[in-house]
């Protein structure tokens, strides 16, 4: 397909490399996460490909793709829980994994984890435990975390008595709960209800012009095009990256979903 480059205006067609938004780049900062050929094989399935990811401080970055494209296995690695086959993943400037750095992440995993025969309240303070933080530190941020996933009501009810949303709405405080640096959320709005979706975007975008920085995936792209950058990720490669509004004009597009599905063509 036809590309120009929005940095240095260079025309060209893009085949096989990464369609890439230079501008995206403009206000490089603190480098949060930075991979370099990170790749995962299971047995003989390549789940990522030589993945050359670059996420800046204060950015939402937004990883979106195809079921089976390699997100989750991605978040794996950048959190520490999966070594990578070839490669490396750098948080923080720290080769992961690296136990000094994952207090710094906070990680909500894509199939919610939290125990369904503790309370909310003993659930927070047992993550809160697991990122380092004394029962004081978990306490004072208890009532604000509980509230904003609007779960202060239900603070001593068993989760398995929760419905679905609520308990990915626990999941998500237990990510956040010690105010990482880095949040990173695996499907964070799945099954949670629009109005609180759009509560949820609002609070990443306060705590991303707070510095903080988010890595996402989801499935829903109107939420995607919130995202500071997107990248586009198929069969464990990354297809394209930029932000939404490059994305799209460079496929002559409208939506996120359709430049997917332009540039998912053209590697067929
Ligand atoms: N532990 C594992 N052992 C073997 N194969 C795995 C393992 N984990 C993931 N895979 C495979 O790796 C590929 C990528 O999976 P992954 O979970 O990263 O996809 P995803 O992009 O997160 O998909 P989804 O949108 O459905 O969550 C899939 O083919 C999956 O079956
Ligand atoms: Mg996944």
């Amino acid at each position: 397909m036809d590309v120009t480059c929005s940095h240095c205006g260079t025309k060209g067609k893009v085949v096989f490399d990464v369609i890439h938004d230079a501008s995206a780049e403009e206000k490089k900062g603190n480098t949060v996460v930075e991979t370099s050929n990170l790749s995962k094989r299971f047995g003989r399935l390549v789940a990522v490909n030589a993945l050359n990811l670059f996420i800046e401080e204060g950015e939402i970055y937004g990883l979106l793709g195809p079921n089976g494209s390699g997100k989750t296995t991605t978040i794996k690695m950048l959190c520490g829980l999966l070594r990578p086959s070839s490669g490396f993943a750098k948080v923080f400037h720290q080769v992961l994994p690296m136990k000094q750095v994952m207090q710094d992440i906070g990680y909500m995993p894509q199939e919610t984890a939290v125990y369904l025969d503790n309370t909310v309240h003993e659930n927070v303070v047992l993550f809160g435990q697991i990122y380092g933080m004394n029962k004081e530190e978990i306490m004072e941020k208890e009532q604000k975390i509980l509230t904003f996933v609007d779960l202060i009501d239900r603070r001593d009810e068993l989760v398995s008595n929760l419905s679905g949303g609520m308990k990915h709405r626990l999941s998500l405080a237990c990510a956040m709960i010690h105010e990482p640096r880095f949040l990173i959320l695996d499907e964070p709005t799945v099954g949670v209800d629009p109005e609180l979706r759009e509560i949820f975007w609002n609070y990443f975008n306060i705590l991303s012009s707070k510095g903080k920085t988010i890595l996402i995936t989801t499935h829903y792209m109107d939420e995607a095009s919130h995202c500071s950058k997107v990248g586009f990720i198929r069969h464990g490669s990354l297809i394209a990256e930029g932000k939404p509004d490059f994305l799209k004009k460079q496929t002559k597009t409208d939506s996120l979903e359709e430049a997917f599905l332009v540039l998912a063509k053209e590697r067929n």
